[in-house]
C-alpha cells in the first residue's frame, strides 16, 4: 500500500447501471480492509463541484448489493468538461483530504478521471454502463442485467405479436452501440436485428423478409432495433403500409437500466470494485479496470480511450443465418 493514500473518494457518473451498488460496496469494504478511509461523492462530478461529500464506513454499504441504480446518485455535469471545472474539482478533493477517486461510469466519465489525474488526484475508472461500449473490456457493469431485462420483455411482446399475427419492432437502448440489440436479437430469435455498426438502411430487404416469412407460415415477425438507429414508430408505419400486416413499435426505454442486478453483474462488479480499491491504495493513477480473456486487468486511461471496439463480423453473420430460413438447395 502507498503511504500517500490515506483517504479515497468514490463516485458514479453518466447513466446508472445495475451492479454499480455492488461495485461501490466492494470499493468501500476493500479500501477499509486496506486501512484507507473512504468518502462517497454524491451525484457524480456535479456533486463533487457542489462538495456533496459524505464519510462512508462498512455499514454505509450494507443491504445494497441486490439493489439496482446507485446509492450515490449520478449526473451528467457540463461544468466538469471545462478546465476551470476540473481544477476546481481537484482543489475540492485536496480540501476534503481525498487523495484518489474511483470513478464508475463510461467513456465520458473516464475523460473526467483523466483530467483529475492530470490535476494531481489519483484516479481509477470502473466500466459502468449497460451499453457494453467500452473498448478495453469484454464486460461492463450492468450489461448482463439490462440484456436479460430486455430479453424477458421481448419474449412477452412475442406472445402478443404471435396471437395477433403482427410484426413487432422492439427498440432497445445502447446509445451508438448495437450490443444490446445483437444479444437480444439472437437470444429472442428475432427475424431481423438492426444495429448501427452493420445496418445498411435497406428497408425493402426487411419488407421482403416479412412477406416471405408470412408465406412460409410464420405468425409473428420480431425486429429488434437498436436505439442508435431509432425511428421505430415511423419504421412501423412504413412497414405496415408496404406489407399490409399490422405492425407495432415498442420502445423499451429506461426499464432496461433498472432492476436488481444479475449474479454476474454482482460478482464481476464486486471483484472489479475490490481490484480498483487495491490499485488506488497502491498509488496507481490514470487506470481503468477491465476484463479480457477471462482475466481482470487494468489499462492506462489514454490507451483505453484510444481503443476501438466493433461487433464481430462472425457473430453478426451467425445472427442473420439463424434468423433466416435459407437451407442450401431449398
Ligand atoms: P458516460 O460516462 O456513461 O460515457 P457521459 O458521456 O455523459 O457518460 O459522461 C459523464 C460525465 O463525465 C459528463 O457529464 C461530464 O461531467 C464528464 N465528462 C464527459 N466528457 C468529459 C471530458 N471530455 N472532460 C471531462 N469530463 C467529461
Ligand atoms: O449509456 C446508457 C444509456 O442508457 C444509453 O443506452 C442511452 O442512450 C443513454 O444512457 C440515455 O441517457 P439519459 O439517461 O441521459 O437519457
Amino acid at each position: 500500500m502507498s503511504d500517500s493514500i490515506k483517504t479515497i473518494g468514490i463516485l458514479t457518473s453518466g447513466g446508472d447501471a445495475p451492479g454499480m451498488n455492488a461495485a461501490i460496496r466492494a470499493v468501500v469494504r476493500k479500501a477499509l480492509a486496506n486501512g484507507v478511509q473512504v468518502r462517497g461523492i454524491k451525484r457524480g462530478y456535479q456533486g463533487l463541484l457542489a462538495e456533496e461529500i459524505v464519510d462512508m464506513d462498512y455499514h454505509s454499504v450494507s443491504d445494497i448489493i441486490q439493489r439496482g441504480g446507485t446509492i450515490l446518485g449520478t449526473a451528467r455535469c457540463k461544468e466538469f468538461t471545462t478546465e476551470e471545472g476540473q481544477q476546481k474539482g481537484a482543489d475540492i478533493c485536496r480540501k476534503h483530504g481525498i487523495d484518489g477517486i474511483v470513478v464508475i461510469g463510461g467513456d465520458g466519465s473516464y475523460r473526467g478521471a483523466l483530467a483529475l489525474s492530470k490535476h494531481g488526484i489519483n484516479t481509477i475508472g470502473l466500466p459502468g454502463t449497460i451499453d457494453l461500449d467500452i473498448a478495453c473490456t469484454d464486460y461492463t457493469i450492468g450489461f448482463d442485467t439490462a440484456v436479460n431485462t430486455a430479453m424477458d420483455a421481448i419474449d412477452k411482446v412475442r406472445d402478443t405479436s404471435s396471437s395477433h399475427e403482427r410484426v413487432s419492432i422492439i427498440e432497445v437502448m445502447g446509445r451508438n452501440a448495437g450490443y444490446l440489440a445483437l444479444w437480444c436479437g439472437v437470444a429472442n430469435g428475432a427475424e431481423d436485428i438492426l444495429i448501427p455498426e452493420k445496418y445498411d438502411y435497406n428497408e425493402q430487404q426487411i419488407i421482403n423478409n416479412i412477406i416471405n416469412n408470412r408465406k412460409k407460415g410464420k405468425t409473428h415477425h420480431l425486429i429488434v432495433n437498436a436505439e442508435g438507429i431509432g425511428h421505430s414508430t415511423s419504421m412501423a408505419r412504413r412497414i405496415e403500409a408496404a406489407t399490409g400486416i399490422e405492425t407495432r413499435a415498442t420502445i423499451l426505454g429506461y426499464m432496461q437500466r433498472g432492476g436488481s442486478p444479475t449474479c454476474k453483474d454482482r460478482y464481476y462488479a464486486s471483484i472489479m470494485g475490490a481490484y480498483a480499491a487495491d490499485i488506488l491504495c497502491e498509488g496507481k493513477t490514470n487506470r481503468v479496470v477491465g476484463r479480457r480473456d477471462g482475466k481482470f486487468l487494468d489499462f492506462d486511461i489514454d490507451e483505453a480511450l484510444a481503443m476501438q471496439k466493433d461487433i464481430s463480423e462472425y457473430e453478426y453473420q451467425v445472427s442473420r443465418i439463424l434468423a433466416t430460413y435459407n437451407a442450401v438447395g431449398k
